[in-house]
């Protein structure tokens, strides 16, 4: 069964978390995962961080954590990430933790007036246990 609260015995669907550099306590980014399906264990994952500190590492090292996480406390059987098919830095982010690309959706989200498409990345339990 998915991750329950001792407190209020019941199921927490979203958890969005800061992320801070251990030397300094600064707050760098944030990122969170969210159990999109119950019935189907599957959940999804997001990040984002200050540009100041990009290409260092840190967004692959919280996207595996949350993965992690999903896997072995909230029990997911799938968990999905999608990024814009420009995103070269976040497609690498996905891959690097062993999501694999599922497919391209076409014009899926609509931003500031534009429709955007996204690739779709996903991880599997077994996957991520192998
Ligand atoms: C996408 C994002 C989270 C990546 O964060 P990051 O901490 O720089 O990522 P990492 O340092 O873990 O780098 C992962 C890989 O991407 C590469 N990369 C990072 N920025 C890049 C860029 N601008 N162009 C090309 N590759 C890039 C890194 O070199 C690394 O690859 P490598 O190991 O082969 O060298 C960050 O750019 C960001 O916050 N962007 C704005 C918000 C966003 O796009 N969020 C994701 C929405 S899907």
């Amino acid at each position: 069964m998915p991750f329950k609260t001792k407190e209020k015995k019941k199921e927490r669907k979203e958890y969005i978390l800061g992320v801070v550099l251990k030397e300094n306590n600064k707050i760098i980014g944030g990122c969170g995962i969210n159990v999109s399906s119950l019935i189907n264990q599957e959940g999804w994952i997001g990040y984002c961080f200050n540009k100041d500190y990009w290409k260092k590492g840190f967004a692959t090292e919280a996207a595996k954590a949350l993965v992690e996480f999903g896997f072995t406390k909230l029990d997911l059987h799938r968990i999905y990430a999608t990024c814009d098919p420009k995103n070269i830095a976040s497609s690498k982010v996905l891959e690097k933790i062993g999501m694999k690309k599922e497919g391209h959706l076409r014009e899926n989200k609509l931003q500031k007036g534009s429709w955007r498409d996204s690739y779709l990345y996903a991880i599997l339990e077994h996957e991520f246990k192998r």
